[in-house]
């Protein structure tokens, strides 16, 4: 044990004194129509190693997308995968069949063609894949990248907005490698620190007022982020836009999924080294990150406690500040933006989840969470939630561990964080609120502009294991029953019987459209097959073949692609 102790120590001791590696910035991409390829490749983490990674038409994490609010945009994502996987557009504000959640599969080797409006303020935000059960494994492999707004408020401002010269997008993952510099998936010896990719990054800046686009991209790693000397930075915005007027911070906690934007006064520093720092020793206990990760005795993870990243300080990378630019940015502004939160009084319903661990005792945390002491069901709708509902949601934990909750579709603003009001860092709309173990944080959102009769939205904690493993719930924001879509109709006039079935099912099309094609899918998104060509009013699907158990139909039919659950008991 103390040996093991020791070659870590020699290893980590060494690491630091490696020469540093310039940060690599991703590449952008502007206008109104993407094509994403996320494919399965390599790429050089360490010299003279090759690592398998996936990327979006990169070898390691995909383009940063640039936006305008009011935008019609159309993306093609080419799934040149060997695996299903979906893209979800964190943070974004879509329709349930555009969000990219774990209902909206991309099979291999096809193609997802989302056309949607950009309603969302400026801010950062990501794209990632969300394929249930498989979101830590294509995450952690690379298949994310950033997404920027830009709006009319943000430009009005004088801020920092030149990508790459005083605009810098900070992508923070702790990764395990094994010897071979092979990425190792979900265990807790995420000990090596890399920002955009690289390991040991620099990043030269100018001597101004500097913006840094976070974003905790780690499977499950909460930072407490400061700078050397404990330089004064300004939070400028949160997950979903900017916050009323810059928050003057030393530190930042951000758990997995949450973004911020802060500015940084480099001014009059030419010549100096900064790092950012991740002050894990200041965490609370019962937090991943901190000394020890949960509260109550003897409560761990495997391999915790080795990993000398847990309740350390430590270097997240290093700023090399240089000459300033023609033109620099040497002030910050006093006011931003004004967020008026929904009124308390205005809401119309109030929900609670409760967050509890699925097996007491010492192994709680090697275990499954629950909210509302169930597991993430495909085929369940945890609540329908009527167009246009303003309402509160409770989330307490009664776990030993902090969660990083997560909601799609909508941001929303903390209203209380332990009984207490939120920080001003805060007070801004957020999508990802840590909650700390055995805490209440309450938030008020209001679900607007979308609703669906069959596409939920997700909601679930961020720490992608634990979302893996079934921390996760759904709701559909349901029509008001007046309006009939054209969508509905079809569910209603395409049949299938006998359900459940013991050898063949039978789809009956009393629509008017034609379906073009019938493909079946396990409940962990496999497509097992795939018929085209269809478009009798009767088709009959020998169910035979396939192992027993529930099976999703994707029906193709007119420019619908609709959903039966269909049941095979052989
Ligand atoms: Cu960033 Cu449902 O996810
Ligand atoms: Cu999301
Ligand atoms: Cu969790």
């Amino acid at each position: 044990m103390k040996k093991l102790f020791l070659l870590i120590a020699i290893g980590f001791w060494t690491n630091s004194l490696q020469a540093q590696n310039l940060l690599a910035i991703p590449d952008t991409m502007n206008g109104t129509s993407f094509s994403l390829d996320i494919i399965d490749t390599s790429h050089v983490f360490y010299p003279g190693f090759s690592t398998h990674t996936f990327g979006v038409n990169a070898s390691y994490l995909g383009p940063t997308l640039i936006l305008n609010k009011g935008d019609s945009v159309n993306i093609m994502v080419n799934n040149r995968l060997m695996d299903t996987t979906t893209i979800h557009w964190h943070g974004l504000h879509v329709s349930p069949q555009n969000d990219g959640g774990p209902h909206i599969f991309i099979p291999p080797s096809t193609t997802w063609n989302p056309s949607l409006v950009v309603r969302n303020n400026a801010a950062t935000y990501w794209y990632h894949p969300h394929m249930h059960m498989m979101t830590n494994l294509h995450a952690t492999l690379g298949a994310a990248g950033l997404i920027i707004i830009r709006d009319s408020v943000e430009s009005a401002l004088n801020l920092p907005r030149t990508y790459g010269e005083d605009d810098f997008p900070l992508v923070v993952q702790s990764k395990s490698f094994d010897a071979n510099k092979e990425i190792i998936i979900g265990d807790a010896y995420d000990s090596t620190m890399m920002v955009n990719g690289t390991v040991n990054a620099y990043l030269p800046v100018p001597a101004q007022v500097n913006r840094f686009r976070i974003l905790n991209a780690s499977t499950e790693r909460n930072y407490n982020f400061g700078l050397q000397g404990n330089l004064v930075f300004q939070q400028i915005a949160s997950d979903g836009g900017l916050l009323d007027a810059p928050v003057p911070l030393t530190r930042l906690v951000l758990s997995p999924g949450e973004r911020a934007e802060i500015l940084v006064d480099f001014s009059g520093m030419n010549g100096q080294s900064i790092d950012l720092m991740s002050f894990a020793s200041e965490f609370p206990v019962a937090m991943y990150g901190s000394v020890q990760p949960g509260m109550g005795a003897g409560l761990t993870i495997p391999g915790y406690t080795s990993n000398m990243l847990n309740g350390s300080d430590f270097k997240v990378m290093n700023f090399q500040i240089v000459a300033p630019t023609p033109n620099p940015v040497t002030s910050i502004p006093s006011v931003l933006t004004t967020n008026t939160p929904w009124p308390i009084g205005s809401a119309m319903a109030t929900k609670t989840l409760t967050i509890t661990p699925s097996v007491m005792g010492p192994t709680a945390l090697q275990n499954p969470f629950l909210i509302n002491n169930t597991s993430y069901d495909m085929m369940v709708m945890n609540y329908s939630i009527p167009l246009d509902n303003i309402e509160i949601w409770t989330l307490t934990n009664s776990s030993p561990i902090a969660h990083p909750f997560h909601i799609h579709n909508v941001h929303f603003y903390v209203t209380e964080i332990n009984g207490a009001a939120p920080p001003p860092n805060k007070q801004g709309l957020k999508d990802v609120i840590l909650v700390p173990a055995q805490q209440t944080v309450k938030f008020i959102t209001k679900f607007e502009d979308f609703c669906d009769p069959m596409y939920p939205y997700m909601y679930h904690c961020h720490m992608l294991t634990h979302e893996d493993d079934g921390m996760m719930g759904q709701f559909l924001v349901t029509c008001p029953t007046t309006e009939i879509s054209e969508r509905d109709i079809l569910i209603n006039s395409i049949s299938t019987f006998p359900n459940p079935s013991n050898d063949r099912i039978q789809i009956k099309n009393n629509s008017h459209e034609k379906i073009k094609s019938i493909k079946v899918y396990t409940l962990q998104g496999k497509c097992i097959a795939n018929y085209q060509s269809l478009g009798n009013v009767e088709i009959n699907i020998d169910l035979t073949s396939f192992s027993g158990g529930t099976y999703l139909l994707e029906i193709e039919a007119g420019k619908h692609r609709i959903h039966k659950k269909i049941n095979y008991i052989n």
